[in-house]
């Protein structure tokens, strides 16, 4: 007889696709103190506890003034190689099958980093994810839109030669007073060397702004997009496209743009027919990695199972997959459903 299996444990074995996820928010407080030390950078906190209770964020820029001072730590290559593998591997802990990796090259070589430097090392602990774990992980390069777009067009040809490695590019950072339409041109370019795109947009933003995303720098995705609910025919646009909506829950408590998460717009955004799927943001920063994203918006939104199947397989529809490997990840999921007793 098979046991009965709870929400919890389905969630866990379900298998996932990870689309809005920082590597510099993977960065856990052990392993940048470790980083710290061999690279003989001193840190302003004082030990790990001391850290972590710094983690209390008003608002996304008090979140993003210690999110880009703990990424600068990272020196070496195996640094940066050492962060995401630590990612990797507990996204495969959790089920997830395929990642989709945002990373901010302006971070580091503002500070003198090479780029070369970052994109070799997280590239190489994606290589060894799919030989290792046979999960499968793209990067996506994101523009810091507090900086003027000569900067990221800079950033743009500095990542040429590495074209390869990198699926997107996306906007992050600080939104509000920095939409998208400040960065059509550099967007434009990277469209034209053949890279897919994607934008935070809506997440403090205003849905004004999630219109400029669609329809000047033409993405693929919409990272976050809460704010599209403000406005019903964004709404329908969006529903009409299935353009998907990265949300993340646990970012959005942490940083304010919910109160409690029992008014998240989740289920809002669902039963709008909006293409939905759960991700965890900056993990180390807001308290749980993708499973405990799901965990927790089920439990304040009193999600069901078929909610959960619904967004596990919006997360492989919205993947910038082959439609036959999004349908091979799909068909796992199925099978997971079928081998599971509720
Ligand atoms: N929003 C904007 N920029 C970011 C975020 C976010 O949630 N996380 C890391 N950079
Ligand atoms: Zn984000």
């Amino acid at each position: 007889m098979n046991q009965q299996t709870s929400i919890e444990d389905f969630i866990k074995k379900i298998p996932k696709a990870e689309l809005h996820l920082h590597i510099e928010g993977t960065f856990e407080p052990e392993l940048m103190f470790e980083i710290a030390k061999r690279n003989k950078i001193e840190i302003k906190y004082k030990s790990i506890e001391e850290l972590k209770n710094a983690y209390n964020f008003n608002n996304l820029q008090e979140f993003l003034d210690i999110y880009y001072e703990g990424a600068g730590v990272l020196i070496e290559e195996q640094d940066f190689y050492d962060m995401t593998w630590a990612y990797l591997q507990k996204a495969h802990s959790q089920n997830v099958i395929h990642a989709e990796i945002f990373f901010d090259p302006q971070t580091h070589t503002d500070r003198g980093i090479k780029f070369e430097t970052v994109i070799n090392g997280i590239h190489r602990a994606v290589t060894d994810a799919k030989e290792e774990f046979g999960m499968s992980a793209q990067l996506i390069m994101c523009f810091l839109r507090h900086l003027d777009e000569e900067s990221a067009i800079k950033t743009f040809k500095e990542a040429l030669p590495y074209k390869d490695k990198i699926t997107a590019v996306g906007l992050d950072s600080s939104e509000v007073g920095n939409p998208p339409s400040k960065f059509q041109k550099v967007f434009e370019m990277a469209r034209g060397e053949g890279f897919l795109t994607v934008a935070h947009a809506g997440e403090e933003g205003p849905a004004e702004y999630v219109w400029e995303a669609l329809n000047l720098l033409k993405v693929s995705r919409i990272d976050h997009g809460n704010h599209c609910l403000d406005d019903e025919k964004l709404i329908a646009e969006l529903a009409q496209l299935q353009m998907p909506l990265t949300v993340c829950p646990l970012s959005n408590l942490k940083l304010k743009v919910v109160e409690d998460l029992t008014e998240h717009p989740l289920k809002e955004m669902m039963q709008k027919g909006l293409l939905v799927t759960i991700n965890s943001d900056d993990p180390a920063y807001f308290g749980g990695y993708i499973n405990e994203n799901y965990l927790a918006i089920t439990k304040a939104l009193n999600l069901s199972k078929e909610d959960i199947v619904q967004l596990a397989k919006n997360s492989f529809k919205a993947t910038f997959l082959e439609d036959s490997a999004k349908k091979e990840m799909i068909k796992k999921v199925e099978e997971c459903i079928y081998e599971t007793v509720m």
